[in-house]
């Protein structure tokens, strides 16, 4: 009986607290709203995770009564307003769903306000706000499932962009002006400002003030708009933008990820047009603001702000300065400050005139083609003339120079080839854009002088020069103390039969069996095991040439003369003879023997001896005609690097004479002394070390002793201290312009490094040299690492994008090295 009473009791307790929780429940936390079930004013639906609210609402300031979307935390943190065309003067409106299956807003008569309108719905519908704050209306098996949406508050925001809301881009629909400001901070109806995307030529966020754009971020390059600054750092709450695959319909969408999901977060466009990106600081209490667009503080975010063919740099002043080649189109008005007009072409463009009725006299005595100049640090010109196409970067200049409507062109990586038609409008100086770069078109005569050189060539050529002329004093003065008299070959005449002698009898030998075994060489006393290669002596190399015959000269480099010859036997060799003044010493001259004889690569020819006598020195290779001969000793690349470097040292580089031959030991880069393999980039190498050495007055090689194995290793490891300058020749380091040097070391830096692939063309080595402040990448170290092969796969990327931008160009892809 008792045991009853007890069992009875519990039952009624447990059963009723059942009920207290489920009503609780009922009451609490509906995020719901289904046929039937009403939302007055006063009631709220609250999102699953208590992060959004939907209910009645005023906003500051006013009394009217709208059905919004609200964070929590905040009542005036309004996201998403329903009726906001339509208020509510009391507060006797309802908020469900309609007869028709519609979401309804309803005032105190019961007449409509506002309503989801989608025709065609059940009456069997249902409504949920989600924790992402998306009102989400279906049909009631499948509520909540959006894809199964007949209608999301999503679809239709009103000025706010929410993490996880989608912003279709479909070049076919075209602008898509999803958000549409306040009227005022108290006011929810429609404003003067749109948001939203436009598609054309590479989509971009845009504000509208009306019809007329008011601000504009940029392209997308596929990771950040690239008219915003800051937005590449990864840190930046601006970083986390996608663009989705295109669908089926081939619409692709904007979506945001914050790289923290507690985060709350919101974009607003606000009553006065502005974009401001807002975070809940949960220790203030208060929203920070994160970025705002266009920001307040610089005027040229304002869109076009110095009309067409203006750069707009709110650092400088004035703000607005034309394009080179261009001018104010009224210019007493653009001196007082009255940009509205911007600028116009000085001289009409070449195509222009030779289509028109101007093609006689004038046109063809100055008929010299258009040419492109080249700016950087821009914000890209807007894409209303934008196209886009997948050419590489010299299709995508051939094809803009090829048509005259093309006025302006850039190869950004993540766009690809960009060519702009008529104006060029909304141009800002950005700094953060180091790497964006256009090139607009311009009547030949604009660039500057007849000559093309820059003023930047010039200090290049003088900083060099004076660099210069010390390490040729410095090389006269070694010269001069270890001068010694040279075999009186050049007073033998030429290409007499009887002057040839046999070859070498001493060897006692037939050459060409000296060379099928290994042969244990002396040099100067010091035993070199060097297979298939043999000392020569001096009087057979000079009969097997008829004495170095002028008809026998193959070529002559910076390093000396090369010379055909032919053996007694027969066999056809080539001999280098490198000059006497040469600044390569004994040491090193053999340490190239020795690492060519043990390469032999097929790329190289071989080497069969050398011969070596007082200051004289010579390497025999054998001969192949039209083959790797010409390509190791005449090569294009190298021509085309000596050609440059004269042009640059002016005629001082033949007495210098400092150009060693690239296999010799120091020169060489680490894939050549390594494996063998030789390609253009080897040149690039011999280049950078040259140049650090022109730089520092010191030799690579002249490091061995010291506690740095190489001028390479010093190098490195005075510019990865940001001690660059102390590499500088101290007698000449106050005359040299900081910069310029900086610039110098810098690419030598990138020529020396490990990876071939890594360093840089002649080609961009040259532009990078003649451009004023060029970005250029970081130089990995180099420490003739074996790794070398993992790093080129790394990097594979880079390299690809640096190629493609490199050849005429400066735009070289950051690479993150230290
Ligand atoms: C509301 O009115 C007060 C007093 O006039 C003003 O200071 C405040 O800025 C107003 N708020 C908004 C959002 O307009
Ligand atoms: C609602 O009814 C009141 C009086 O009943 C009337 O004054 C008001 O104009 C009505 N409003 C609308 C929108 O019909
Ligand atoms: C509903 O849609 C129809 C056309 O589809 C349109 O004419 C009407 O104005 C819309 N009503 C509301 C309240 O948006
Ligand atoms: C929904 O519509 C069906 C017919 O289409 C009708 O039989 C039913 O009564 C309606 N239910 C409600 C709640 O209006
Ligand atoms: C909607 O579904 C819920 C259960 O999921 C059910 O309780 C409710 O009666 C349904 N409403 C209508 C109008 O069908
Ligand atoms: C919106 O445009 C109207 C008409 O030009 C203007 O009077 C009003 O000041 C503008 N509002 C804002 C917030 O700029
Ligand atoms: C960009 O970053 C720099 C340094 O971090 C900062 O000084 C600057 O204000 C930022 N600019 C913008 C527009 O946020
Ligand atoms: C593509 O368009 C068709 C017709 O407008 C539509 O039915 C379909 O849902 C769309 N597909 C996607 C993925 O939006
Ligand atoms: C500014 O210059 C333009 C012509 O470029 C002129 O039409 C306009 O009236 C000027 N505005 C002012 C305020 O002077
Ligand atoms: C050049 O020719 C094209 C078509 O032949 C014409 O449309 C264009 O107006 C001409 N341009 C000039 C400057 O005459
Ligand atoms: C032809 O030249 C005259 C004067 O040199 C110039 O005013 C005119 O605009 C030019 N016409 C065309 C089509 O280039
Ligand atoms: C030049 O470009 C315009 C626009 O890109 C294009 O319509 C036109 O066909 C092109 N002309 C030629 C000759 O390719």
């Amino acid at each position: 009986m008792e045991t009853n009473t007890k069992i009875t009791l519990s039952v009624f307790l447990l059963s009723s607290i059942f009920l207290l929780c489920s009503l609780a429940q009922f009451c609490y936390a509906v995020d719901t709203v289904t046929q039937g079930q009403t939302v007055a004013d006063g009631d709220i639906l609250t999102s699953e995770d208590q992060t959004f609210e939907l209910g009645f609402f005023s906003p500051e300031n006013s009394t009217f009564r709208f059905v919004g979307i609200w964070y929590k935390i905040d009542v005036q943190a309004v996201v998403w307003v329903a009726n906001r065309d339509n208020p509510i003067s009391n507060r006797n409106g309802v908020f469900r769903i309609g007869v028709d299956g519609n979401l309804v807003v309803l005032n105190g008569n019961n007449s409509l306000v506002w309503s989801s309108n989608v025709t065609g719905l059940s009456n069997n519908t249902a409504a949920v706000l989600q924790n992402t704050g998306n009102l989400v209306l279906s049909n009631n098996e499948s509520i909540g499932d959006t894809s199964r949406a007949h209608w999301q508050s999503f679809d239709e925001p009103t000025d706010t962009f929410l993490p996880g809301m989608r912003v279709p881009v479909n070049s076919a629909i075209g602008e898509f002006r999803a958000f549409r400001s306040w009227k005022s901070a108290s006011d929810p109806s429609l404003g003067n400002y749109t948001m939203g995307v436009d598609p054309n030529g590479g989509p971009q966020i845009v504000i509208w003030d009306r019809m007329v754009r008011r601000w504009r971020s940029g392209q997308w390059n596929s990771v950040i708009f690239t008219g915003i600054p800051n937005m590449s750092n990864i840190a930046s709450f601006l970083y986390g933008f996608k663009l989705s695959q295109p669908d089926e319909n081939r619409t692709q969408y904007f979506t945001y990820d914050p790289s923290d999901p507690s985060d709350l977060l919101r974009f607003r466009l606000t009553w006065d047009g502005r974009e401001h990106q807002l975070r809940w600081d949960d220790e203030a209490k208060t929203w920070s603001m994160l970025q705002t667009q266009p920001d307040p503080a610089n005027i040229c975010d304002i869109y076009n702000h110095c009309g067409d063919h203006a750069v707009c740099d709110n650092l400088n002043a004035p703000k607005c300065n034309c394009l080179d080649g261009f001018r104010p189109r009224v210019t007493n008005q653009w001196s007082r400050g009255n940009w509205s007009g911007g600028c116009e072409r000085r001289v009409q463009l070449q195509c222009q005139r030779t289509n028109g009725t101007n093609s006689s006299t004038t046109a063809r005595q100055n008929g010299e083609p258009d040419v492109f100049k080249g700016t950087r640090r821009v914000k890209l010109p807007d894409s209303s003339s934008l196209l886009l196409s997948a050419m590489n970067v010299d299709a995508c200049k051939a094809s803009c120079l090829g048509n005259c409507s093309c006025t302006a062109y850039a190869f950004v990586s993540g766009i690809g080839c960009m060519t702009w038609e008529g104006e060029l409008v909304d141009l800002q100086h950005m700094d953060q854009a180091g790497t964006l770069q256009f090139f607009y078109r311009v009547h030949n005569s604009e660039l500057d002088g007849g000559r093309k050189i820059s003023n930047t060539v010039i200090i290049i050529i003088s900083v060099l020069g004076a660099c210069l002329l010390v390490v040729s004093i410095w090389l006269l003065c070694r010269y001069k103390k270890k001068v010694k008299r040279l075999p009186v070959v050049s007073s033998m005449p030429c290409c007499k039969e009887e002057d040839v002698a046999v070859f070498n009898e001493s060897k006692n030998k037939d050459f060409s069996a000296d060379l099928s075994g290994p042969t244990d060489i002396l040099l100067d006393g010091s035993q070199v095991n060097g297979p298939e290669l043999t000392i020569i002596n001096f009087s057979s190399v000079a009969a097997a040439t008829k004495n170095f015959c002028e008809a026998n000269k193959l070529g002559k480099g910076g390093f000396g003369t090369v010379y055909k010859g032919e053996l007694s036997g027969g066999q056809e060799i080539a001999v280098k003879r490198l000059s006497g003044t040469s600044g390569q010493g004994l040491e090193e001259f053999k340490n190239e023997i020795v690492l060519i004889a043990k390469l032999q690569h097929r790329n190289l020819v071989r080497l069969l001896g050398c011969s070596i006598e007082g200051e004289e020195k010579m390497l025999i290779y054998e001969y192949l005609p039209n083959k790797s001969l010409d390509y190791f000793l005449f090569d294009e690349s190298k021509r085309s690097m000596l050609d440059w470097r004269t042009r640059i040292f002016g005629g001082n580089q033949n007495e210098a004479n400092t150009v060693r031959v690239v296999g010799t030991y120091g020169y060489m880069s680490p894939e050549y002394a390594m494996e063998g393999l030789f390609s253009v980039k080897s040149d690039v190498y011999s280049f950078g070390v040259l140049l650090l050495e022109i730089i520092s007055g010191r030799r690579n090689t002249s490091f061995r002793s010291s506690d740095y194995t190489s001028l390479i290793a010093y190098a490195w490891s005075l510019w990865n201290e940001d001690k660059a300058m102390e590499l500088v020749d101290p007698s000449i380091r106050d005359s040299c312009s900081t910069n310029e040097v900086l610039k110098c070391i810098h690419i030598g830096m990138l020529c020396v490094q490990d990876s071939a692939m890594q360093r840089p063309t002649m080609a961009p080595v040259v532009l990078m040299l003649e451009s004023e402040a060029p970005t250029l990448p970081v130089p990995r170290q180099p420490t003739y690492t074996s790794m070398r092969s993992m790093v080129d796969a790394d990097y594979s990327m880079d390299i690809h994008e640096t190629a493609s931008a490199s050849s005429k160009d400066i735009t070289v892809t950051m690479v993150d090295g230290r």
